[in-house]
């Protein structure tokens, strides 16, 4: 939600920062825009995509200058308008800043700083943080002083790029909770929330912390930490590839990305695995303490969450600890019962989500251990947990997340198994039977997305593509796989469907089964087989049009009741998931294709949810 993208040097600016903010796309925006100083800030904005921007602008040659800022905006406050989009500059013209994030006692401070003279052209929380910049300043009369007073007064969220009109040859930019990041040029120097806009340039950057300010000029950079003091930071080496976040031949990220699976697991998987074993050396938690743990959450959002959820039967089963499945909105508010018995496993793929942080922070203050299973490096959930384990799925641009929910998947396997390990809760014959499994998986995905599948998933998606309303249903393990193969059809195919536990039907949904109702019906836990099969039959005697998800070794049984079959490579039961979700996955995108949707940027969507 939000992207800010910041640059100081000797080159023209707007081109860089257009160039920039399309690699934060993926954010999530309904808006876009620069500011350029050339003896005084000159600004263009406008609502929609930002190539109604780079025209406006001529791809940058309209707005000359060797500083600037730029944004994308994902609106909180505010219609998207041009008037809302940033950058916004205070009411005597002196400040020009972007934020991502959310100031939440703007309305006060607006309150106060209208009483003190200044004027608001825009519904905006930033134009307050532009102003109540602008008037410290004014009364301090430095403008580091006033940024640091400010951040103190600001409640929320924000990463601003901040420009002074006094101080042509240097820029300020300072965060809280939203991400931000320092990339060290050649007499050049840059910020951004997110690596991939500013990788073409420099591969050394600083993510900033919390609190963190930083003021440079196009030769050098001076950070300072919440206390005001003056702090070193040495920059850390970006060692993969621009390509690596682009589509590479695809048509769109999410298609890459579901190809990329094999690939993100094995990064994931065989680094921690040695000598047959799984090696999480560097996690704090001990055998004493794992042996002291009474109770597992797993806390996340959407598609993290439904890889959490499978936790529950994973590590349940492995470790014989109960372990709760929950919400980050709801957790927060949950009163939850934490201590130092308590685990608290926290998924996100941006590592960045407001619920999910907020919910990591209670947990944290509660006195539970803490261990964050995040894809994207120097995240603040990722520094925000005692512990965390990466899951190694690269850039993931797709707001439909694929890759990364495998990965978090992985990542439960292995630290169930590394739990089990410790606690001697799982046998040797078992334990080697999981591990051949995980390391074979990579494999197995890679022969569900073959050419020929693919084609048959594609022509399915194509039947199916004016379904109203669709039913995923599924037992156990499977329930879990459903609710994340709903979530994707919703989101990129904006097809109504539900996901229910197979054995629920009947106590209240069957009765929306009605000729030629879409109902996909996952059976890949062997022993619930027939169950799943009963529940099938109960909606194909309602005429639904069944679609099943299964394993090959099953495929018989159910391809005579079913419509259409999707079949997969069997595995470890504990692992089947991670194939059983690869077809639905595709079936969404070609579901989404047929409708003629934007599949990489579904509406309303944001990559990262930075708001509450
Ligand atoms: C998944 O396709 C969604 N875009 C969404 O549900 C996502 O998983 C959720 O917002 C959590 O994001 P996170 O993993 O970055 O915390």
């Amino acid at each position: 939600m939000c992207g800010i993208v910041g640059y100081l040097g000797k080159q023209q600016a707007a081109p860089i920062l257009l160039d920039g903010l399309a690699k934060l796309e993926y954010r999530g925006y309904d808006s876009a825009g620069v500011c350029v100083y050339n003896d005084g800030f000159c600004v263009s904005k406008t609502v929609g995509r930002l190539m109604n921007l780079s025209s406006k602008i001529d791809g940058g040659a309209a707005l000359t200058g060797h500083m600037g800022i730029g944004h994308t905006r994902w609106a909180t406050h505010g219609a998207p308008s041009d008037v809302n989009s940033h950058p916004h500059i205070a009411t005597n013209g002196k400040i020009g800043i972007v934020h991502n994030g959310i100031i939440e006692n703007y309305l006060s401070l607006k309150l106060f700083l209208t009483e003190h003279g200044k004027t608001f052209l825009s519904d905006t929380d930033t134009e307050v943080a532009a102003n109540l910049i602008e008037y410290l300043y004014e009364e301090e009369g430095d403008l580091l002083k006033a940024v640091q007073m400010a951040a103190k007064q600001m409640e929320g969220s924000y990463a601003l790029g901040i420009m002074c009109i006094d101080r042509p040859n240097a820029m300020l930019a300072v965060k809280k909770d939203s991400p931000l990041i320092f990339g060290f040029g050649e007499g050049e120097n840059f910020i951004a929330s997110d690596v991939p806009a500013i990788l073409k340039y420099t591969r050394k950057v600083v993510y900033l912390n919390d609190g963190d300010m930083v003021d440079f000029t196009a030769d050098g950079a001076t950070f300072y930490n919440s206390l005001g003091e003056e702090v070193s930071k040495t920059p850390e080496n970006i060692t993969w590839e621009l390509s690596a976040a682009e589509k590479g031949g695809y048509d769109h990220f999410m298609l890459k990305e579901i190809h990329e699976q094999p690939k993100a697991l094995r990064n994931t998987i065989c680094p921690r695995i040695k000598d047959g074993r799984v090696r999480m050396d560097y996690l704090t938690l001990t055998e004493d303490d794992l042996r002291g743990i009474r109770r597992i959450y797993i806390v996340a959002c959407g598609s993290a969450y439904y890889a959490g959820y499978h936790g529950k039967y994973i590590l349940e089963k492995i470790c014989r600890i109960p372990v709760e499945p929950m919400l980050a909105s709801e957790f927060r508010y949950a009163d939850p019962i934490l201590d130092e018995h308590t685990l608290v496993i926290i998924i996100s793929q941006s590592g960045e989500t407001a619920d999910t942080l907020a919910a990591l922070r209670q947990a944290n203050s509660l006195g539970a251990r803490t261990l964050g299973i995040v894809n994207v490096v120097g995240s603040a959930i990722a520094k925000a947990a005692t512990d965390v384990i990466y899951t190694w799925a690269g850039p993931e641009i797709a707001v439909a997340t694929t890759k990364a929910y495998s990965t978090q998947l992985s990542v439960l396997y292995l630290l169930a198994l590394y739990m089990g390990d410790l606690m001697g809760t799982l046998s040797t014959e078992e334990y080697d039977a999981m591990i051949c499994a995980l390391q074979a998986l990579p494999e197995q995905i890679e022969q569900t997305l073959t050419a020929e599948k693919l084609a048959a998933i594609k022509d399915m998606a194509y039947d199916c593509r004016d379904n109203h309303d669709v039913f995923f249903i599924g037992r156990n393990l499977d329930n879990p796989t459903c609710m994340e193969g709903s979530l994707k059809l919703k989101e990129i195919a904006y097809v109504h469907s539900e996901a229910y536990a197979a054995g629920e039907l009947k106590h209240g949904p069957i009765s929306l089964i009605e000729e030629n109702t879409l109902v996909v019906a996952v059976a890949g836990v062997e022993e619930l087989f027939d169950k799943t099969m009963s529940n099938v039959k109960e909606v194909k005697a309602r005429g639904a049009n069944v679609l099943g998800v299964t394993t090959e070794n099953m495929a018989e049984e159910i391809c005579k009741t079913v419509d259409r079959c999707l079949l997969v490579p069997q595995t470890h039961p504990l692992l089947q998931p991670s194939l059983n979700i690869v077809p639905l996955q595709v079936f969404s995108y070609y579901v989404a294709l047929a409708r003629g949707c934007d599949v990489d940027k579904p509406r309303n969507l944001a990559k990262s949810v930075t708001v509450e």
